[in-house]
């Protein structure tokens, strides 16, 4: 609810509206420069970040908001096993903070949820703040027996059934489960020098 009335005050008011789109391979430069902003350099330290290495975010699962031809906002899901039980992890999300109290958030996290949802995903966990994310209705109720590979705050690691009963009985470690991340391709300029040296 609270972000359908966001993005309707965002649309209507002299601000700029945004778009949520599917993440593109062109996004990345931006999408990691707003990161740093949001989360530091020593984000990739984080213990979620050790869900994510070396993995692809699942399938049709990231997202970016543009706002003004400016990559603004990003968000990304994750397989993992969450103590046996098929899940998906969402993080990180992050809004550019000239452009927060807009609703983008709320419409991105709504967007990705429905998203997850729509492909028969059964539940959601991540580690955040709850007066945050109990809105989108995350709750510590279902990870009481979930455990992260690494420090983290108990009441921070929370949980959202998009299936009734998806996490029933979950108990254990969080492990990555997802396909492995392409590696980066070289740019076409720069392989075809090497391969000229080379020769
Ligand atoms: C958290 C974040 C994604 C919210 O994005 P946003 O676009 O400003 O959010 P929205 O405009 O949809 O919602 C704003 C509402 O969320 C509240 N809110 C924002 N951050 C909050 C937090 N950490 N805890 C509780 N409430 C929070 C605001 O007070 C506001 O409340 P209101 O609806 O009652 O006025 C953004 O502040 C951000 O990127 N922060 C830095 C990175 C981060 O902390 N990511 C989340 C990891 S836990």
């Amino acid at each position: 609810m609270t972000a359908q009335r966001k993005t309707s005050v965002a649309l209507i008011s002299d601000a700029a509206p945004f778009a949520i789109r599917a993440e593109r391979a062109s996004d990345v430069v931006a999408r990691e420069a707003l990161l740093d902003a949001c989360f530091g350099a020593n984000r990739h330290t984080r213990t979620c970040q050790r869900l994510r290495d070396g993995r692809a975010p699942a399938e049709g699962l990231a997202f970016s908001v543009v706002r003004q031809g400016r990559l603004v906002a990003t968000v990304r899901l994750w397989h993992v096993s969450a103590g046996g039980k098929p899940a998906l992890v969402l993080g990180p999300l992050a809004v550019d903070a000239s452009c927060r109290e807009l609703g983008i958030g709320a419409a991105l996290m709504s967007h990705a949820l429905a998203a997850a949802k729509a492909r028969g995903h059964g539940a959601v966990i991540l580690l955040g703040d709850a007066p945050y994310y109990a809105r989108f209705g995350f709750s510590a109720l279902m990870t009481g027996e979930l455990a992260l590979p690494g420090p983290f705050e108990r009441d921070r690691l929370l949980g959202l059934e998009l299936r009734a009963g998806a996490l029933d009985g979950a108990w254990g470690m969080i492990a990555p489960s997802g396909a492995a991340a392409q590696a980066r391709l070289r740019p076409a300029g720069k392989a075809r020098r090497l391969a000229t040296h080379a020769a």
